[in-house]
């Protein structure tokens, strides 16, 4: 089964054609990063006017590299939730659009269970049930994945999301948008000292996150509020105590990501775990899962880099495993902000 992917949730356009839930014929995204750099961080508003502009190119662009056109597609998969509800509305008027004209199917596919889904596009021997820790802008979740039908919710961020901290301290530190990859960059080419975090694990069990706290924290020790006892830690921002920070903030932030993941393996007795979403393609992160992993004899499996951060062959992907509206019904299908 041929199945064309749309996704819009954000900040990315993107379309793919995916055969059998499996094997990606074409997976074209165009990421707005450019256009938001400026504004450090995305803007609504911006982005929903530049994924009108482009949807139908980029949906073009797909059925080109895969080398077939609408007639040849069985099903159309769309990202309906959660995100930018704007953004959200225009794939899913793209894709209702087409759908109704041609007659095919259409699925509704939640953005967050399709993160927690893309490892499987990469590795064959990721068969479920298994942990996934779903770490993105705008999400941090571990759901236990007993089919691709079946995704069952074990924590969340109670504030900001790991990605959404990867953004705001780099703001904090002078390093730029996405903050992310910049981080991981300067924290790979670094040797020295790190600069330690308090560590936010909530109860003994929990499997929810906070990462608000550790944010403030850095916010702290580079603008202590004045008149605080922390006035007299200030540091200097030259570019070493940037690099030790950075790499204080990651390694408090993993460690507490690796931990629960390893807690949620041990409390549902799975030995499988999946990374998605953006901060899955941090290097660090990668490698101190598969480190404390391989203590406890569980195996890790994380995307291709080009299925960490948001694309649509992770929607086309999991839209084979669902069933799909037809007729008049694809009408009804509706965008939801939150979930
Ligand atoms: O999954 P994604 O593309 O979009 C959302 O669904 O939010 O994730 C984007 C997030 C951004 O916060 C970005 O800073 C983060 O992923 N990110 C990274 C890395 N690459 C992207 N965070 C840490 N290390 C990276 N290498
Ligand atoms: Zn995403």
């Amino acid at each position: 089964m041929l199945i064309l992917g749309i996704e819009t949730s954000c900040d990315e356009t993107a379309a793919s054609v995916v055969r059998d839930g499996k094997d990606v014929l074409a997976n074209t995204v165009y990421s707005q990063i450019k256009l938001h750099e400026k504004f450090g961080g995305v803007v609504p508003e911006v982005a929903c006017r530049r994924h009108v502009e482009i949807i139908t190119y980029v949906i073009d662009e797909a059925l080109e590299r895969a080398g077939i056109t609408f007639c040849h597609i069985d099903r159309i998969a769309v990202t309906n939730r959660p995100g930018l509800i704007g953004a959200l509305l225009i794939g899913l008027s793209a894709a209702k659009a087409v759908a109704y004209a041609k007659g095919m199917p259409l699925v509704g596919i939640n953005h967050i269970e399709a993160h927690a889904f893309s490892a499987a596009l990469s590795h064959s021997r990721l068969t479920c049930p298994y942990i996934c820790l779903v770490v993105s802008g705008g999400h941090t979740s571990l759901y236990l994945v007993h089919s691709f039908r079946d995704f069952e919710l074990l924590g969340r961020t109670l504030d900001d999301a790991a990605g959404e901290a990867y953004d705001k301290v780099s703001k904090i530190l002078g390093l730029g948008y996405p903050g992310g990859p910049a981080i991981d960059r300067l924290v790979s080419d670094y040797r020295g000292e790190a600069v330690y975090f308090p560590r936010t694990l909530l109860n003994e069990n929990s499997l929810d996150f906070s990462f608000s706290g550790l944010k403030t924290a850095v916010l702290y020790k580079v603008r202590p509020p004045k008149g605080s006892r922390l006035e007299k830690e200030k540091i200097d921002l030259n570019s070493l105590s940037v690099s030790s920070i950075a790499a204080g903030f990651q390694e408090s932030l993993v460690e507490v990501l690796v931990k629960k993941a390893m807690l949620a393996c041990k409390i549902h007795n799975i030995s499988k775990i999946a990374l998605g979403g953006g901060v899955s393609a941090n290097s660090y992160l990668q490698n101190s899962m598969i480190r404390e992993a391989n203590k406890h004899g569980f195996e890790v499996f994380y995307p291709a880099g080009e299925y960490c951060t948001d694309n649509a062959a992770m929607i086309a992907g999991l839209g084979f495993y669902r069933d799909a509206e037809s007729g008049k019904e694809i009408l009804e299908l509706k965008a939801e902000a939150n979930i």
